[in-house]
C-alpha cells in the first residue's frame, strides 16, 4: 500500500481545532507520504485558517478549517484515511460511515477502546451506538503488537494508558511481577489532558495539583485490559500544559532478580524508536513536544517503582496516531512523527 512521495495519500482530521487534532495536522504537514487534504471543526466560530487559532503554525500549516457536517461523508470526495480527534460518543457514532465507505479510521478517543461493551455506559457515560465494531478495532500500541496487521479502524490508546502499559507490560508479560500484588499507577497530567475547550475544572488559574476520578477513571479499565490484570489508578492534575509522569509500584515475584528487569526492558524496547530506557528517573521538560516514552526503574529488594514520561498531545494522542497510520500503509515508523 505504500505510495511514492508524489503520490500521496489523502487524509482529513476531523477535531482540528482541538490540541490533539491541531497537533495531527502539523504532523501531517510534513509527512512525506500523507497529504492533509481537509481539515474539520464542529463550531462556526472555528472555520478560519488553522493559525488564527494556533498562531505558532502560522507558515507552518496552510489550511482553512471547515465546519463539520455529517453529509461531507455522502457529498464529498473520500479522503483514504481519516483521524477522529473527537469527543468519544461522536467518534462512535461517526466512524461506521467512513469504514462503510472504504475509508481507513484512526480514532484517537476511547471510543473503540474497550472490548468490553458493559464498560462504555459505567466508564464514558453512553449507550456505545456501533458495539459490532468493538471487536474488529485494533488497539494500536505499537511498541507491543509486533508485526501484527491492524484493521480498517484503529483505536488509539489513551494517554495514561499508553505511559502506564509501556511501563508496566515488560514485566507483566515476562512473569516478572507478583501475582498477588496489585501495581499502583499514580499519573499526573498536565491541564492540555482536559482538551482545548476550559471549564473551572481544568482553567490554568484554578489547577492545584491533586487526584481526581479516584478510582472511577475510564482509563483504569483500559489499563487493566492491556495488561491482563487488575491495577489501582488514580490520576492527578498539576498546573503545567503538557506531559503525564507516571510512577507505578508493584512487587517482583519471588527471585526475580534486578538483572531479569533489565533484560525484559531491553527485549522489548532496545529496537524501539520511541522509547528511551534511561538511567535517572525522567521529567516531563524531557518529553515534552517530542513522541518520546521515557522509562526509568529501580528496584530494592522485592519492590520496584517504574517512572515514566511521555508528551500527551504527542505519544499519548497525535504521534502515536501517526505511528499507527505509518504501519498499517506501511511507511517506515518515524515518517511525520520524528520532529
Ligand atoms: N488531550 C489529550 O491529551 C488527549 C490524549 C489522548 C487522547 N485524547 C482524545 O482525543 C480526542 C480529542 O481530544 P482533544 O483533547 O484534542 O479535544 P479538544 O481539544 O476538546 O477538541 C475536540 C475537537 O472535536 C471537535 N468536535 C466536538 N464535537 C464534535 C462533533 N460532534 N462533531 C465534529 N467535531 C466535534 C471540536 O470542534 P470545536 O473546537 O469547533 O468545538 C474540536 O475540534 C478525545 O476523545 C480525547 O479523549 C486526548
Amino acid at each position: 500500500m505504500a505510495m511514492t512521495v508524489n503520490q500521496k495519500t489523502s487524509a482529513w482530521v476531523i477535531g482540528a481545532s482541538g490540541f490533539s487534532g491541531a497537533e495531527l495536522c502539523r504532523l501531517i504537514n510534513r509527512h512525506p507520504y500523507l497529504q492533509l487534504s481537509r481539515a474539520f471543526a464542529s463550531s462556526v466560530a472555528n472555520a478560519k485558517p488553522l493559525a488564527e487559532l494556533y498562531p505558532e503554525l502560522a507558515t507552518v500549516v496552510n489550511i482553512d478549517l471547515e465546519v463539520w457536517r455529517d453529509q461531507n461523508i455522502d457529498q464529498d470526495p473520500l479522503p483514504e484515511l481519516v483521524f477522529l480527534a473527537l469527543p468519544h460518543e461522536a467518534s462512535a457514532k461517526l466512524a461506521p460511515y467512513f469504514l462503510q465507505a472504504g475509508v481507513v479510521v484512526v480514532d484517537l478517543s476511547g471510543a473503540f477502546r474497550l472490548k468490553e461493551l458493559n464498560k462504555y455506559p459505567e466508564f464514558y457515560n453512553f449507550k456505545h451506538p456501533s458495539p459490532e465494531y468493538l471487536q474488529d478495532a485494533s488497539y494500536s500500541l505499537m511498541e507491543l503488537i509486533g508485526d501484527a496487521e491492524l484493521n480498517n479502524l484503529i483505536s488509539v490508546p489513551g494517554c495514561y494508558p499508553t505511559v502506564s502499559t509501556l511501563a508496566l507490560a515488560p514485566l507483566i508479560r515476562e512473569n516478572l511481577l507478583c501475582e498477588q500484588q496489585v501495581p499502583v499507577i499514580t499519573a499526573t497530567s498536565g491541564v492540555s489532558g482536559a482538551g482545548r475547550q476550559a471549564t473551572l475544572n481544568n482553567s490554568f488559574c484554578s489547577v492545584s495539583l491533586g487526584a481526581y476520578a479516584v478510582l472511577s477513571h475510564r482509563h483504569q479499565p483500559e489499563i487493566a485490559q492491556n495488561l491482563g490484570r487488575e491495577v489501582i489508578f488514580t490520576p492527578q492534575l498539576g498546573a503545567f500544559k503538557r506531559g503525564i509522569l507516571a510512577t507505578c509500584s508493584a512487587r517482583l515475584g519471588k527471585g526475580v532478580t534486578p538483572a531479569q528487569v533489565e533484560q525484559a526492558f531491553q527485549q522489548y524496547y532496545q529496537n524501539q524508536t520511541f522509547i528511551r530506557l534511561v538511567a535517572t528517573p525522567p521529567k516531563i521538560a524531557q518529553v515534552e513536544n517530542t513522541p518520546f516514552c521515557d522509562i526509568y526503574w529501580a528496584v530494592q529488594g522485592s519492590n520496584i517503582v517504574i517512572s515514566a514520561a511521555i508528551d500527551n498531545l504527542l505519544k499519548g494522542a497525535a504521534s502515536q496516531a501517526l505511528q499507527a497510520a505509518n504501519h498499517k500503509f506501511g511507511w517506515p515508523q518515524p515518517s511525520g512523527v520524528m520532529l
